[in-house]
């Protein structure tokens, strides 16, 4: 449980707060790079961390991520001419620079004046498909997280973007929640052929209901897909140079001794690497304080990649997730209680795990109040990543720099894993690249 006000410290994000503050010393993935698709082509506007920014892409190709209103009296820049080097507000002309010089001010005809006066002009990467955007204090940029879907060319890479209207922090957490995976998410399981399953005293009969899911392994063994039937994992986390990584450990069905782990890495503060899904990152920005992005990346085969592949790779029916900007806001299909009461559905959502985890974040309101929660052992990577942002917001307070920046650290080789392992081996030992630095598993 949080106080009120740790919730509002952990959960806002606009220019001075705290969390702000510590989020804008982080690259934050701020725009799909394909929605500026060639030099010269209209503008974007890019809401993130409660600000409004223009993204452009000049006649040569290079990014330029400014403050949105022109800084002579305020027109948006999204309404601008992209034109010759720069972008050009509509209303009285004033040309800018993708690094922020002002070139023109048609209304002025002295040049010493644009050479005074600064517009707020960002660092701006395009990296594996993203926008990428250091929006602190200049000269603070820490190492660029290279991770390793950001290697991948552009055509084994699937990028897709869910615009959800909630704090992000709602969504983040399910990211790290890995005692859902088996409850929520019981549709998908069956669907990939998992059998029955019980969630306390319902037996759910496990056959497979939303047949039209994609679901990546489908086919292997019932034990193959989800070899156990503990529902409360221990959860062991360590910090690691990136932030942290945890293990979610259960009993194996049938084979005492064994352990199912499932090894989610958290890398400071946007991108989760979730254990089964080892090829790709789900990253969550907040845009403002009631809304956010979760965007997933995923390599995948030569030549399969684009937004349609990556929708079908994680679960998402297109018709209730569309490519297109104007489409991105989930909406969630109606939820099907004749199902659930036949015992066909445990969920009742079609459409896949993202669409289940959807349905439940946004059930939290806007802003769900943590004052109210009840925690429990299963929660512990929750806690240990609400507990790194406030030391970081500390941090920064104090003139520091924040946790997790990856000192040291090759972002390329972090990683997760879903496996089952004998007594005596070591999880950590399954991802020795994530430098995880062992402590005892009560301390959380
Ligand atoms: S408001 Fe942009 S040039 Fe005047
Ligand atoms: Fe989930």
């Amino acid at each position: 449980m949080l106080t009120a006000a740790e919730n509002e410290a952990l959960c806002r994000v606009g220019p001075g707060t705290p969390m702000g503050k510590v989020l804008r010393r982080y690259w934050t993935p701020a725009f799909q790079a394909a929605d500026l698709p060639e030099p010269d082509c209209p503008p974007i506007r890019v809401r993130v961390l409660g600000e409004n920014f223009v993204a452009f892409r000049d006649s040569v190709g290079r990014l330029g991520f400014l403050d949105e209103l022109c800084c002579h009296r305020g027109a948006s820049l999204v309404l601008g001419r992209v034109e010759e080097g720069g972008i050009r507000c509509l209303y009285h002309g004033w040309k800018y620079a993708a690094d922020g010089t002002i070139l023109e001010t048609p209304n002025l005809e002295t040049s010493t004046f644009r050479e005074r006066v600064r517009h707020g002009a960002y660092p701006v990467r395009e990296v594996g498909g993203l926008g990428w955007v250091y929006l602190g204090p200049a000269g603070t940029e820490p190492p660029f997280p290279a991770f390793s879907w950001t290697e991948a060319a552009p055509g084994e890479l699937a990028i897709s973007e869910m615009i959800m209207d909630c704090n992000w922090m709602q969504v983040q957490e399910g990211s790290i929640d890995s005692s859902h995976v088996a409850i929520l998410h019981l549709d998908t399981l069956a669907t990939m052929g998992a059998g029955p399953r019980s969630v306390g005293t319902f037996d759910f009969p496990g056959e497979p209901w939303d047949l039209d899911m994609p679901t990546p392994g489908a086919g292997r063994a019932p034990a193959a897909v989800w070899p156990s039937n503990d529902n409360a994992p221990r959860i062991e986390v360590e910090n690691t140079p990136f932030g942290f990584h945890y293990a979610a450990i259960r009993d194996v069905t049938g084979e005492p001794g064994k352990r199912f782990v499932r090894v989610t890495a958290f890398a400071m503060p946007y991108t989760a690497f979730i254990g089964g899904v080892s090829t790709g990152a789900v990253i969550v920005v907040p845009r403002d304080d009631y809304t956010c992005s979760s965007i997933g990346v995923f390599r995948v085969p030569g030549g399969a990649g684009g937004r349609a592949a990556s929708r079908r790779a994680l679960g998402v029916d297109p018709a209730v997730w569309g490519p297109e900007p104007e489409n991105r806001r989930i909406r969630l299909p109606a939820q099907d209680r004749a199902a659930m009461a036949a015992g066909q559905s445990f969920a009742g959502f079609r459409g896949g795990n993202r669409i289940q985890d959807a349905a439940v974040q946004l059930s939290e309101g806007l802003l769900y109040d943590r004052s109210k929660e009840h925690l429990v052992p299963a929660d512990l990577a929750i806690i240990r990543m609400r507990r790194l942002f406030a030391d970081s917001v500390r941090l920064v307070a104090a003139g520091g720099a924040p946790l997790g920046l990856g000192e040291g650290c090759d972002f390329a080789r972090i990683g997760a894993a879903s496996q089952i392992i004998a007594a005596g081996e070591a999880w950590q030992d399954l991802v020795p690249a994530n430098q995880g630095v062992r402590e005892p598993a009560r301390r959380a």
